[in-house]
């Protein structure tokens, strides 16, 4: 049996102008599933998006969603689909449920019905008490919940997120999570771009780092990690003892260390599971290495991406 899958994108290429977007994207999501594309500014995930939902056509390679291919049968991906995107949609004249009935009526649901759907989504969404203000005088997470309900009127097949919680406090960012996961649990395929690595570690199943317009690697989170590794860093007291420092690292975490002498420290990437902070101290210590500051930590997105894109004779 072959796995059907919910997006497939083959070689999909998109220009702007002089800018090469997408070099050649490809993507198989199945269905049920979450994706999370990953990448940093600029990567490509916001075009990948806007191609997949129709708002603007490859220049090159083929993507089909729920089996609509997108360039030759926009209308019957539109369709199938609903669509969150990077810059806010909703009206801030409006009020939450003025919007909502809106967007219902955009996508053709009877009135009734509209309304029904709309009051339905607010009380989901934890806006009902606000339901009646101007969209303007909601916070940023209140603006964002919005949006995710205003993608969801008609209860879509596959849903697109681009950056769902980018810029909202933890508890907002929670909620919208709860509500990721709640639409896959009833079969929604989700397909969501992120800058945060925990992002895509709490909800998606399967993750494609998109660096430069390709997915550059593809896995599971903890694959992912597990090619990524732990940060071990260490900042001493005096300049003299940054060398020693770093040799003792880069032997405890089998890899090159790194210096950062504006701030004292030495740091190495590690994909020893059994590395522990507390031997990283002994260790200094026994050295006679005069330690500030130690960690050992998941790497922040900009240190994933040194490692897993950098040309190969930069990573250690
Ligand atoms: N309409 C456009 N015209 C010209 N260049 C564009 C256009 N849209 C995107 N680009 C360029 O394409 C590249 C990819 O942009 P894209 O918006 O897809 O990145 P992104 O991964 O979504 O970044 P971000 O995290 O900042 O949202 C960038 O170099 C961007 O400047
Ligand atoms: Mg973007």
């Amino acid at each position: 049996m072959t796995t059907t899958y919910a997006v497939h994108s083959e070689g999909l290429e998109k220009r702007f102008g002089e800018v090469h977007a997408l070099r050649g994207l490809d993507l198989a999501v199945p269905e049920g599933t979450i994706c999370a594309l990953l990448g940093p500014n600029g990567a490509g995930k916001s075009t990948a998006v806007r191609l997949l939902t129709t708002l603007i056509t490859p220049d090159g390679g083929t993507a089909r969603v729920a089996g609509h291919d997108v360039a030759k049968d926009p209308a019957a991906v539109r369709r199938v689909i609903g669509v969150t995107g990077q810059d806010a949609s909703v009206d801030g004249d409006l009020s939450g449920r003025e919007n909502l009935r809106l967007f219902a009526r955009l996508q053709r649901l009877r009135g009734a019905e509209g309304r029904a759907r709309a009051d339905e989504l607010l009380a989901e969404f934890g806006l009902v008490d606000a339901a009646d203000r101007p969209v303007r005088t909601y916070s940023g997470g209140m603006r964002r919940r919005l949006d995710l309900a205003a993608s969801l009127l008609i209860r879509p097949r596959v849903l697109f997120l681009d950056e769902p919680t980018t810029g909202l406090d933890p508890a907002s960012r929670n909620r919208i999570w709860e509500a990721v996961r709640r639409l896959a649990d009833r079969g929604t395929t989700v397909l969501l771009t992120t800058q945060y690595l925990e992002e895509a570690d709490r909800l998606a199943g399967h993750v494609v780092l998109i660096d430069d317009g390709r997915a550059s690697v593809t896995g599971t989170p903890a694959e992912l990690k597990a090619r990524i590794g732990r940060y071990a860093e260490a900042v001493v007291a005096e300049d003299a003892a940054l060398p020693a420092a770093a040799m003792v690292l880069g032997q405890l975490a089998g890899a090159e260390a790194v210096l950062d002498p504006a701030r004292r420290a030495a740091g190495a990437v590690t994909t020893d599971p059994t590395l522990t902070l507390p031997r990283i101290v002994r260790e200094l210590d026994a050295a006679g290495i005069p330690v500030v500051d130690a960690t050992l930590r998941p790497p922040t997105l900009d240190e994933v991406f040194l490692r897993l894109t950098a040309p190969k004779e930069l990573v250690a």
